[in-house]
């Protein structure tokens, strides 16, 4: 078996792997003048220096951290379009922020093309372009700027930043407000021109948290279709997003984690099979016979029936039209293996 050092480097190997990545935030901060914020190390209760415990060994107060993430592995190949999905608080920017060497983590240790995220974050960086999920841009930068000077910080010729400035901008529908200062762009537009400068950065591998919150029907195909011909060159894109259709259109393969945990991966189409119903009807809740049908997710006076095969889901139609009531069926979506996935994790 090849070793962790050894993975990724070579041309065929994979752009990422990540082997028992985990990372316990130490909540006990003090934020010191300047705005900077340092771990104390002591007990809340009794303020006893106590390091890396959960439990005071003096007055034996319980010390509040948040496990993120729980010895987490997986790999991405080189060319793929890796989806993150999870729900809030499921560790899904603290995964991408050790990815891209903002955060170290507390144990286990990631490779980006061959190079450690724990032991040479510099090498990861010159290969790696990152949007994270609370990126401002500053109000009197441009679009431009940010395409054009980032290229060239990240050590292009000007002709080369140039070219790679205009053909993102260009791909995220920017180019007409190229030279509009942030503070006079929409939230969706701000949103766009930071998505065009790291594609711009022509970086091998792009980390995007939630890339399309916030933009509209037209922004988001966009954004899919630029991430989707970026893979088609052999860029690696790993994302992460709540929306299961976007999951399901631009993923060549993805993962699902909760509560710090990796759940599955696997390609949409695997992760709706790894679920033991194949169709859902949607009908009015009180039209539904509990008793015949138990697999019921209810929606306000609606509800989801998760049936197993055709015969049944037609079967339960018909039943429904005879009543004079009206039943929808079709096959079960991402969604539905999401909710029954990350259901029975947190049963
Ligand atoms: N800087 C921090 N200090 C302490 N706890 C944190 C910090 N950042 C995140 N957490 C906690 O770690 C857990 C994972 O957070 P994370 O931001 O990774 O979730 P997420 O999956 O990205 O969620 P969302 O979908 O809401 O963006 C949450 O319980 C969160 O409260
Ligand atoms: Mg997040």
């Amino acid at each position: 078996m090849a070793s962790m050092e050894s993975l990724g480097k070579k041309d065929n190997g994979p752009a990422i792997v990540a082997k028992g990545v985990s990372k316990t935030y130490d909540q006990r901060i003090k934020v010191d003048k300047k705005g900077y914020k340092h771990p104390t190390g002591q007990c809340y209760s009794c303020g006893e220096k106590i390091g890396n415990v959960t439990k005071c060994p003096k007055c034996s107060a319980r010390q509040d951290r948040v496990r993120a993430l729980r010895s987490v592995s997986m790999q991405m190949s080189k060319g793929e379009v890796f989806t993150l999905l999870g729900p809030n608080g499921a560790g899904k920017t603290t995964f991408l922020r050790i990815l891209c060497t903002q955060l170290m983590p507390s144990a286990g240790d990631a490779h980006i093309l061959g190079d450690s995220v724990v032991n040479d974050p510099k090498a990861v960086r010159e290969n790696i372009a990152m949007v994270p999920q609370d990126a401002m841009a500053y109000s009197n930068y441009t679009p431009w700027d940010y395409a054009y000077y980032l290229s060239l910080l990240r050590g292009m010729d000007k002709e080369t930043a140039k070219a790679k400035a205009e053909e993102s901008l260009k791909a995220m529908l920017m180019w007409d407000l190229k030279d509009r200062p942030s503070q006079t762009l929409s939230g969706g537009e701000k949103r766009r021109g930071l998505i065009a400068a790291a594609i711009a950065s022509d970086a091998p591998v792009l980390m995007l948290d939630e890339p399309t919150s916030g933009l509209d029907a037209i922004g988001r195909r966009n954004v899919w279709s630029t991430l989707r011909d970026r893979a088609a060159t052999g860029k690696t894109i790993i994302l992460t997003t709540h929306m299961m259709d976007e999951a399901e259109m631009v993923s060549d393969r993805l993962a699902i984690i909760d509560k710090g945990n990796l759940i599955t991966v696997g390609t949409p189409e695997e992760i709706k099979k790894s679920i033991p119903y194949r169709y859902r009807v949607i009908a009015p809740e009180n039209a539904i016979d509990r008793t015949r049908y138990p697999e019921v997710t209810k929606i306000g006076d609606r509800a989801v029936v998760y049936l197993e095969s055709d015969e049944e889901a037609i079967e339960m139609v018909r039943d429904m039209l005879k009543k004079d009531v009206h039943a929808e069926a079709s096959p079960v979506t991402l969604e539905d293996a999401f909710v029954y996935l990350v259901g029975e994790a947190i049963e």
